[in-house]
């Protein structure tokens, strides 16, 4: 019979529970909220890093622990985004199964607990596993790592098998495993099973580490026994500790499609598992097309994909990133502008995208329908996700529909640039066609610039439709064009640039703008309103904005004035600030194509309209306070009202 994944699960935290008195630990969020150098959790043993650097003492005894840790690879050091959904391995979230050491056991039990489990319990051939040990190159830090070969080498010969081809010897960046640049790191040892339908080992080793998804890392086995310093140096910790990770969705892959390790006759796929296939079916019912296993060579090009092709890849991009988003929004991470919080309003794009191949038009959000599947699948393990759901369901729902109001428009203007392009380039390559640069090299290079998506067009599409640069990148991938990048970062560092300058503006004052118009305030009643532009004035870096109706405050008496957002037909522009010129109101934004007449949304910052509004209040009861206790000529002389705080000036 073939386990399930929640036996897998069990089975791996019993084992080290029963036989070497590990303690089962939850898992600690998705998202560290410690930990500035990391953007996710990353791995495993992010929550223990205080243990490994002797900082504080494990509060298990013995100090040993094991657990299921939910883990995202889509930003930083590990980012797997780029492969998500082309093969069968790779994802932005994952679980990582891992038993550790703080201080305690070291190698020789942590390799052969490791042998155990998988040779003798689960029933790994072992002529199919490969063990890599550490081999340095000179400079690399630490040395050949023997006392591995020589354990991994006799329980080898105590099943017949050659240690000189079962291991395999790994260089610094397979084998020596950092969790980011600084950080506790050791010499590893990984374990990669055989997955080919023959098994040979003797030609099979060489797929180890060769990006083969015949040959698959199921665990890692880290001996961590150094920290990297920010200054590049490696310091020898007080204690040495083992940390390892075993891929939760590869071990079912593998358990699985092989049917408990008898058949290898099929390819087997973490998504050909019980993992994804409920979040599958779901999909098919929302979406009526049929989800079939299947995968493109490694590398192939992607502007040839049939559409059978394209759709298993979205399925599979779908259901990975339904995991991240889910995750990390039960966990209190929710898609935005900056940071953590973009990586995810970018997949969560992506995914939206991928939605149009399964035929989701952008009427109706798909996404959040996806939710209580996944909840039913892993509310048990993960309580959270349970808890959190209606929370997660209905953000991924407003995200999405935001994102669709744009996503049709910037995908026509997309195809319309890449139209352009190709007819620019197809003209250039008859002119080079008919006279050939003497240098042959030289043709190429020309050539492949004149086919590159430019980064302006890459940043209109940003900058406009809300497009990340990776789908970007991703839809120029499926037309076999790659992106300018170093053109397109050049314009997001100007965008910076000018959006501090713009901040700066909020504080332009003196203005020499005279005007007749009339704004009709609504700020009482509503946080939002449809207005029309009736004069724009430029002012140094800012533009001025006079509307025929606002619900914006305008800075006035000391209180600052309101900030928030106006919305037009393609683009949301930051409203900085807000000022009076006689009956009119103007509100301050950065440079934008904007034009009289426009009809635009005008919504307020609330959040931060509610403390102004608290300390205006405030401001009231105080001046009232000291009537009745200092004196009744305490006279306001000026206050100063914002939402972090107020200032009261008066004289008695
Ligand atoms: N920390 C090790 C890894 O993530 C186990 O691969």
């Amino acid at each position: 019979m073939t386990l399930s994944a929640s036996d897998i699960r069990r089975r791996f935290l019993e084992f080290f529970q029963d036989k070497a008195a590990h303690e089962i630990v939850p898992s600690s969020p998705s998202v560290p909220h410690d930990d500035p150098t990391l953007l996710f959790t990353n791995a495993g043993m992010n929550p223990f890093v205080p243990y490994f650097l002797g900082v504080e003492k494990a509060p298990y005894s013995p100090p040993r622990a094991a657990d299921t840790q939910k883990c995202i690879r889509a930003g930083g050091k590990h980012n797997d985004l780029e492969d998500v959904g082309y093969d069968t391995y790779h994802h932005t979230f994952f679980e990582m199964l891992g038993n550790w050491s703080f201080g305690n056991y070291f190698k020789k039990e942590a390799i052969a607990w490791a042998w155990e489990l998988v040779v003798e319990r689960w029933g790994l051939p072992a002529h199919r596993l490969y063990a890599s040990v550490y081999a340095p190159k000179e400079g690399d830090p630490g040395n050949f790592d023997q006392e591995a070969y020589d354990i991994w080498a006799a329980l080898f010969i105590s099943k017949g098998c050659d240690p000189a081809v079962q291991i395999v010897h790994g260089n610094v960046k397979d084998n020596f495993w950092m969790m980011g640049e600084t950080g506790p790191c050791g010499p590893c040892s990984e374990l990669h099973v055989d997955l080919t339908p023959e098994g040979n080992p003797v030609t099979g080793r060489n797929l180890v580490n060769n990006d083969s998804d015949l040959c698959i890392e199921i665990w890692n086995l880290v001996f961590i026994q150094y920290n990297a310093e920010a200054d590049g140096t490696f310091r020898e910790l007080p204690a040495k500790h083992v940390d390892t990770g075993m891929g939760f969705e590869r071990a079912c892959s593998i358990i699985q499609n092989t049917n408990g390790f008898t058949d290898f006759s099929k390819k087997p796929s973490n998504y050909a598992t019980d993992v994804f296939q409920p979040i599958f079916r779901k999909l098919e019912a929302l979406s009526g097309k049929t989800y079939v296993n299947i995968y493109p060579e490694l590398g192939a090009d992607r502007s040839l994909f049939t559409e059978e092709m394209k759709t298993a890849i979205a399925f599979r991009v779908i259901a990975d990133h339904l995991r991240t988003l889910s995750f990390s929004i039960a966990d209190g991470i929710m898609p935005g502008n900056n940071g953590r919080n973009y990586v995810l309003r970018r997949i969560l794009r992506r995914a939206v995208r991928y939605g149009r191949q399964l035929g989701f038009s952008g009427e109706k959000p798909f996404f959040g329908a996806l939710v209580a599947t996944l909840v039913a699948e892993m509310g048990g393990v993960f309580p959270e996700l349970k808890n959190r759901q209606d929370v997660v369901r209905q953000t991924l729902e407003q995200e999405e529909t935001s994102f669709n109001q744009t996503l049709d428009r910037g995908l026509k203007e997309f195809e319309s640039m890449v139209s352009a392009l190709l007819s620019n380039h197809a003209e250039y390559a008859s002119v080079l066609n008919k006279s050939p640069k003497a240098d042959s090299t030289l043709n190429d290079e020309l050539l492949r610039i004149s086919r590159q998506f430019s980064g302006v067009n890459a940043f209109l599409l940003y900058d406009t439709y809300g497009f990340p640069i990776d789908l970007t990148e991703l839809l120029c991938a499926e037309r076999g064009l790659e992106v300018d990048m170093p053109g397109f970062n050049e314009l997001m560092e100007q965008q910076q640039e000018r959006s501090r300058a713009a901040q700066k503006s909020n504080i332009v004052r003196a203005l020499d703008i005279s005007t007749e118009a009339v704004t009709e305030f609504l700020g009482f009643e509503n946080d939002s309103v449809e207005a029309t532009i009736l004069e724009i004035h430029p002012q140094e870096d800012a533009l001025f904005v006079i509307t025929d109706k606002t619900v914006f405050y305008a800075e006035m008496g000391g209180q600052a004035g309101d900030t928030g957002v106006m919305d037009t037909d393609d683009n949301q522009i930051e409203i900085t600030g807000t000022q009076q010129i006689g009956k009119a109101r103007a509100h301050i934004i950065p440079q934008s194509q904007i034009a009289v007449g426009d009809k635009v949304t005008l919504k307020l910052d609330a959040a931060r309209r509610r403390p102004i509004e608290a300390h205006h209040t405030a401001t009231h009861l105080l001046h009232w306070a000291l009537h009745e206790i200092v004196s009744a000529d305490a006279a306001q002389q000026g206050s100063s009202v914002d939402e972090n705080r107020l200032r009261f000036d008066f004289n008695s």
